[in-house]
């Protein structure tokens, strides 16, 4: 019996007793009418009159133990929500909560949309998935053009005519279907190309493509449209220069540099030493695409455009890795806290 006391007093001086249905479930197990310690004082009974004195003392030393255990929990219980109540002043007003930033891809695409809109550019959104038509074939994308490599594009596999969008050029053929000139929209957006992830190149960015359709619309309209956009974006003193390029769905087609505003064109590791910085493609909307819209190139013609967010971002904010834009780290977000 003996022993059996002590093995008892280890079990309850390590028995985990943390919540009140825990205490319960310790009272009932120990201290109940059936429970352990009645049953050894019924087992006392029998204990030889000369062992009586000193197993009589150790069952006492448990049952006070048990007991303990139970005042100690009540008291503690009762300790901690009093000291909160003690030191809480429940007169002080909460503490601040943080407000969050505006994503920086967000701000520099409300500062572009804004800046286009002065000049009466509406926006139009369209479809992330989109079918071939709108993303390639009325864009005068030949069959076999590279773009629509699946090494550049993801497909649908069940259904290899629908595939994400890899320009937003497939709202403005939406627009043109839509809509009789004069047109006047930019079209800002999420795009998907397959490419592999770097510091430089990311498989989702995101574009805002620029249409103006109507009569006379001419070369010299485009650029000063861009040149407008240019100032107002990067400076009063920004330059631009532009090269001739391809796009299937332009002719003829430029690619628009912008002088660099980090060196002011004197060279620097931004600009690779050439004093200009890539920003868009731009050209005049090629006559098969306004027919394959609906539009009559004979009477309309127009010109296009489209650019990176995330380009126009870096250039803005002096940020070296793309990658910053999509992994949401906070640190990277909350300097963004005071801009607009
Ligand atoms: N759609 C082209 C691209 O994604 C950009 C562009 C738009 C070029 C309009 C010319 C005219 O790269």
């Amino acid at each position: 019996m003996q022993e059996r006391i002590k093995e008892l007093l280890r079990e309850v001086e390590s028995y985990k007793v943390e919540t009140h249905i825990e205490l319960e479930q310790f009272r009932i197990k120990y201290l109940a009418k059936k429970g352990i310690i009645n049953d050894l004082f019924d087992n006392f009974k029998q204990v030889a009159a000369e062992q009586r004195k000193e197993i009589g003392q150790q069952l006492n030393v448990l049952k006070n133990s048990i007991q303990e255990k139970i005042n100690n929990f009540n008291t503690n219980k009762e300790n901690t929500v009093e000291s909160k109540l003690k030191n809480t002043d429940l007169t002080l007003p909460t503490d601040f909560s943080v407000l969050g930033a505006r994503h920086p891809l967000s701000i520099v695409r409300n500062e572009i949309i804004s800046i286009f809109s002065h000049i009466g550019f509406t926006v139009s959104e369209g479809p992330e998935i989109e079918d071939d038509w709108h993303i390639f074939s009325a864009l005068n994308f030949p069959e076999e053009h590279p773009a629509r490599d699946m090494q550049d594009t993801f497909f649908i596999e069940k259904n290899p005519d629908i595939a994400l969008r890899t320009h937003t050029s497939s709202v403005q053929v939406r627009v043109m279907e839509s809509t009789k000139p004069p047109i006047r929209t930019i079209s800002p957006g999420r795009v998907f190309r397959n490419e592999a992830i770097s510091a430089r190149a990311h498989c989702i960015f995101h574009q805002i493509e620029g249409l103006y359709v109507d009569k006379n619309v001419s070369f010299a309209d485009l650029k000063q449209t861009l040149l407008y956009f240019s100032k107002e974006m990067f400076g009063d003193k920004t330059k631009i220069r532009l090269r001739p390029s391809y796009f299937p769905f332009t002719e003829p087609s430029a690619e628009m540099d912008i002088s660099c505003d980090i060196c002011g064109g004197s060279g620097c590791n931004i600009c690779k030493y050439s004093g200009w910085v890539e920003i868009l493609g731009c050209g005049m909307v090629d006559p098969n695409v306004l027919e394959n819209c609906g539009i009559d190139s004979k009477v309309y013609t127009g010109f296009a455009f489209g650019m990176g967010i995330e380009r126009i971002t870096q250039q803005k904010y002096k940020t070296k890795d793309l990658r910053m834009y999509f992994e949401n780290d906070v640190r990277f977000l909350r300097q963004f806290e005071q801009a607009l």
